[in-house]
């Protein structure tokens, strides 16, 4: 495993590195890519080795997800955090904004309210507006350089009845936050008091730095469990997005049998050959690779936090607990977000998604993704200091 290593994208049509992408959104093809959310990483050995295995044997016929795919996740799932999943709460869904797009659908009615954390995945908003819903904030607040929920403002967003769903992200994209199991007991409180659904999307979730520890929300309480539906995928964790597979873990047997009926009336549960036998050798093989990405991780952490404290301009982080994303603040820079987002594509030449992406509550910021050999986030720091220094 090494993470220094540098490998061109490019030959493919990768999003991240798309000269087309880096130009319509940064205004510049030869910036960094530092904004889409996946990793310049190659996936586990295990994965590549099954991949090439299947790939030999020629024959891509139909198949069904066999029970060591189960067994596998399972696995995976109870040893990294005590979460033990019973598979027949389990509907396969090809992503996780598809699984959420069809559980807003199913737990609201047109005109009613989805309550979003913002700032926030930007795709929440797409989905929940596509489906003729409402965008309900309720902001995080930004305490003493860390990120909180505000339960009180949730509490009446919750209470208004027309507002059926709270969407969830734990960990939390792009703030870095990894949700403890007392917020996440507030939050459980509130929405079953208010019965307000919860879909809560944990793509991120093997990634929480310690002390930090990702608790799932269906582990929280039964009552909890049964007011609620969590999306997990294998995407993030093991750098496979383009693989496009992910579940829906919902105890609730109504709720789950909706989603079941949904995913066999429009065929959307069929099987990959290569995504299947690619995810379950991650899941069974993945485990020291994940460990050493993690401690890589927070190594571009902590280049970053080191730079920031050493060059004084006015940058800072707020501080990841987990995924692999860095929230910088530029803020002290007093520089509108437009004139923000063009100084960082233009003149520093790193694509970073700008923070009003997420919601106005992140102008002033971007997020910078550091799943990328340690030298990119170096020449990205290098680049911002002497562009920020020339130019303030
Ligand atoms: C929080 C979150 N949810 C969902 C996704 C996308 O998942 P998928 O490609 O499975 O729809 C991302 C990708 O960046 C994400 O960060």
């Amino acid at each position: 495993m090494n993470f220094d290593r540098s490998i061109d994208r490019s030959q493919f049509p990768t999003m991240k590195w798309s000269r087309a992408f880096l130009e319509e959104h940064f205004g510049n093809a030869d910036a960094s890519p530092m904004s889409v959310a996946d990793m310049d990483f190659q996936a586990p050995p295990a994965v590549i080795e099954q991949l090439q295995k299947r790939a030999a044997h020629g024959i891509f016929g139909y198949e069904f997800r066999p029970e060591s795919f189960f067994e596998a996740l399972e696995s995976w799932y109870q040893t990294r955090h005590g979460w033990a999943i019973d598979r027949d709460h389990l509907e396969q869904c090809p992503s996780i904004m598809n699984a959420i797009s069809i559980l807003i659908d199913q737990h609201s009615n047109t005109g009613d309210g989805v309550i979003l954390q913002s700032p926030v995945f930007f795709e929440f908003r797409m989905v929940i507006k596509s489906s003729g819903r409402r965008i309900v904030k309720n902001p995080l607040k930004l305490e003493g350089g860390r990120y909180l929920m505000d339960f009180e403002d949730l509490a009446q967003k919750a209470a208004v009845p027309t507002n059926k769903i709270l969407i969830l992200c734990n960990p939390h994209n792009p703030v870095g936050r990894v949700w403890t199991q007392e917020e996440l007991e507030k939050v459980a409180e509130i929405c079953v008091q208010h019965d307000v659904f919860v879909i809560s999307d944990e793509i991120h979730g093997d990634f929480a730095f310690p002390p930090h520890r990702y608790v799932p929300y269906l582990t929280i309480s039964e009552t909890a469990a049964q007011n609620a539906a969590t999306c997990i995928s294998p995407a993030k964790t093991f750098n496979i997005s383009g693989m496009v597979d992910a579940f829906a873990v919902i105890p609730n047997q109504e709720s789950r049998q909706q989603l079941h009926s949904f995913a066999h009336r429009y065929q959307i549960n069929k099987v990959n050959v290569f995504t299947s036998a690619a995810v379950e050798a991650a899941f069974r093989e993945g485990a020291t690779w994940l460990d050493a990405l993690l401690t890589y991780l927070q190594g571009n952490i902590a280049l970053i936090r080191q730079f920031l404290q050493e060059n004084k301009i006015n940058v800072s982080l707020i501080e990841p607990e987990g995924t692999f994303l860095a929230w910088l603040d530029f803020r002290g820079l007093k520089l509108d977000a437009k004139e923000l987002e063009k100084r960082l594509g233009q003149d520093a030449q790193v694509a970073l998604s700008p923070g009003y992406w997420y919601g106005r509550e992140g102008a002033g910021f971007a997020r910078m993704t550091i799943g990328c050999p340690r030298k990119i986030v170096q020449r990205a720091l290098d680049n911002i200091c002497s562009s920020f220094q020339k130019q303030s």
